[in-house]
């Protein structure tokens, strides 16, 4: 079981899931974020950090989205560590309550924190 971030964080980012995950399994795209679950113990509390309800346990996924849990697999192994919460993408405020955003899923990483920069550059 892991938990997986969903159609609504893509073009939002508002990032508040991250500062509370104890783990650190959040990993950074550039107009979404996706959770490592190797890495997530399940905790649950990311879940209601979010404010457009993109946080789901696996298990619980809706049918129009189970393939956000193979986007988390995926693209958490090619995106940056995220640890600290940032401001929302300009785009977040329009797009917070627009469904189905797949076809503005961006596969290229997102810059990461400044934190695991620095890790890779060591
Ligand atoms: Fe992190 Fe817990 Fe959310 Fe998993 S469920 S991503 S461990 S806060
Ligand atoms: Fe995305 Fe929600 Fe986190 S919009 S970045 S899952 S707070």
């Amino acid at each position: 079981m892991a938990f997986v971030v969903c159609d609504p964080c893509i073009k939002c980012k508002y990032t508040e899931c991250v500062s509370v995950c104890p783990v650190d399994c959040f990993r950074e795209g550039k107009n979404m974020l996706v959770i490592d679950p190797d890495e997530c113990i399940d905790c649950g509390v990311c879940v209601e950090e979010c404010p457009v309800r993109a946080i789901y346990c696996d298990e619980e996924v809706p049918e129009k989205w189970q393939e956000y849990i193979e986007i988390n697999q995926k693209y958490s192994k090619l995106w940056p560590v995220i640890r600290d919460s940032q401001d929302p993408l300009p785009t977040a405020d329009s797009f917070s309550e627009t469904e189905n955003k797949r076809s503005h899923f961006d596969p290229e990483p997102g810059l990461g924190s400044r934190d695991s920069l620095e890790d890779e550059e060591e």
